[in-house]
């Protein structure tokens, strides 16, 4: 899918659906909290949250009192539906909508957070894009926090077919500049109560 399409898909379902009528909505992401919080317990740690859509893991990291925090993703309404629920709060974080196939990071980040985004990039070039916008924004000793449908996950999300792994497998795809430190593994139960394997790696730049 071109990256056009990408963004009119996505602004497409954001536009069309509340929170809770996406498979992916959860009230607390409560891994991805439980991991950030292991691999950085000092809140001034920089993290960005890529394809953070309208998640709610930004009000958490803020609540946590996590002080540098940005959330990209390619559609603008997500993103404009987290700062009108955060309203004033929402000024604490930097907001960027980009494609993270074709982003040029301005700065570094210490965290790299992803909950089912590299999943969708089912194209080499995409994959090798992200991995190179990864690169790019972080730096030797950063995290990068990584989580897709598992082998055992669904083939398909949001009308989108998506890539699953393993966290061996992930972590071979992202390369040899992060090495896997641990992972988790979460049933998600979708809205309708559909339960989906998400596989989540944390990976150590070297
Ligand atoms: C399945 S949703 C997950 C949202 C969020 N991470 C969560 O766990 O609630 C995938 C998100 O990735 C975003 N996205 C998809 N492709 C993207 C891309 N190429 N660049 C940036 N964001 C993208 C979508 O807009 C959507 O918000």
């Amino acid at each position: 899918m071109t990256s056009g399409r990408q963004h009119d898909h996505w602004e497409a379902v954001y536009a069309a659906k509340a929170d809770a009528e996406v498979s992916w909505y959860q009230e607390h992401s409560e891994q991805s909290l439980q991991l950030v919080r292991q691999v950085s317990p000092d809140r001034r740690s920089s993290i960005i949250d890529v394809g953070g859509g309208a998640s709610r893991l930004v009000d958490d990291l803020l609540a946590e009192g996590y002080a540098d925090i940005t959330v990209l993703d390619i559609a603008e309404t997500a993103l404009a539906r987290s700062r009108t629920r955060l309203a004033d709060k929402a000024n604490k974080v930097r907001w960027i909508a980009a494609d993270i196939t074709c982003w040029t990071p301005l700065r570094t980040w210490e965290i790299w957070h992803d909950r089912a985004v590299f999943h969708f990039l089912t194209e080499d070039k995409d994959q090798d894009a992200y991995i190179a916008a990864l690169g790019a924004a972080t730096l030797p000793g950063a995290t990068a926090i990584i989580a897709t449908f598992g082998l055992d996950g669904p083939d398909r999300c949001s009308g989108l077919p998506v890539q699953r792994y393993s966290a061996t497998s992930l972590a071979a795809r992202i390369g040899p500049h992060f090495s896997l430190a641990s992972e988790a593994s979460e049933t998600h139960v979708t809205p309708w109560k559909a339960r989906q394997h998400f596989v989540y790696a944390v990976l150590k730049r070297a």
